[in-house]
């Protein structure tokens, strides 16, 4: 049998998943060894590969096929913009993409100014205020701590993930526009989903039935 591959993000997104997939019957005790470097466990009693990847890189290994299955953040799916399946909110790691900034960059965000925008997400910021909101912003990409763009004068706001606010609150900047929800979903390459079409059913379909029954 041809091993159906899964690629999971590393880190904590990691282990929730994994105790998710556990909780359906598929499990990779290998894996949860934390100072193991290896980097691919193998299940041979139920044909199934893990791999844990880069967040950025999940979309990409799944798109061409060289994972099956994908769990991955919706900002890294809507940032990334890979042809995939969307299958499967799993509810975890909610939280929001927002429009952040000082209560003063307000009125020049709502009247359209020419502002700069510092973001991990250039392609989400870019998607939320050209098409949009059809306003002509700079984008200008960071790679971490992105509230120190408006404290620094890098940018009049940034575009990032708020969780519980409190990076915002202790920096003094708060939410000034929602653009999404978030959270972690599974993705499916194309092919894989016609080919594997009974493996990847059952898990889709044995995945949604654990959370109904946990909600
Ligand atoms: C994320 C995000 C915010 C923070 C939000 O950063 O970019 O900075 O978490 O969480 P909160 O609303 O609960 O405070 P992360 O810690 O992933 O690191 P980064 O700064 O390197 O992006």
């Amino acid at each position: 049998m041809r091993y159906l591959t899964i690629a999971l993000t590393k880190g904590r997104l990691a282990l929730k998943t994994l105790n998710l997939l556990e909780q359906i019957g598929i499990s990779c005790d290998e894996m949860k060894d934390k100072n193991t470097r290896k980097l691919i466990f193998t299940n041979e009693e139920l044909g199934i590969r893990f791999f844990l990847a880069k967040a950025n890189d999940v979309p990409t290994y799944v798109e061409y096929g060289a994972a099956d299955i994908g769990i991955s953040g919706k900002d890294i799916i809507m940032e990334e913009g890979r042809k995939l399946y969307e299958v499967i909110d799993l509810g975890m790691g909610r939280c929001k993409m927002c429009v952040c900034g000082p209560e003063t960059a307000r009125e020049r965000l709502k009247h359209h100014e020419l502002i700069r925008v510092a973001t991990k997400y250039p392609n989400i910021a870019k998607d939320y205020f050209y098409n949009k909101k059809h306003q002509t912003v700079e984008i200008i990409k960071l790679n971490g701590s992105i509230e120190l763009a408006p404290l620094v004068g890098l940018s009049e706001v940034i575009v990032d993930i708020v969780e519980t606010g409190s990076t915002l609150r202790e920096n003094g900047l708060t939410v000034l526009e929602e653009i999404c929800d978030l959270s972690a979903r599974v993705i499916v390459n194309q092919v894989s989903m016609k080919r594997e079409n009974e493996r990847i059913n059952r898990l889709i379909r044995d995945l949604k039935q654990l959370l109904t029954e946990n909600n």
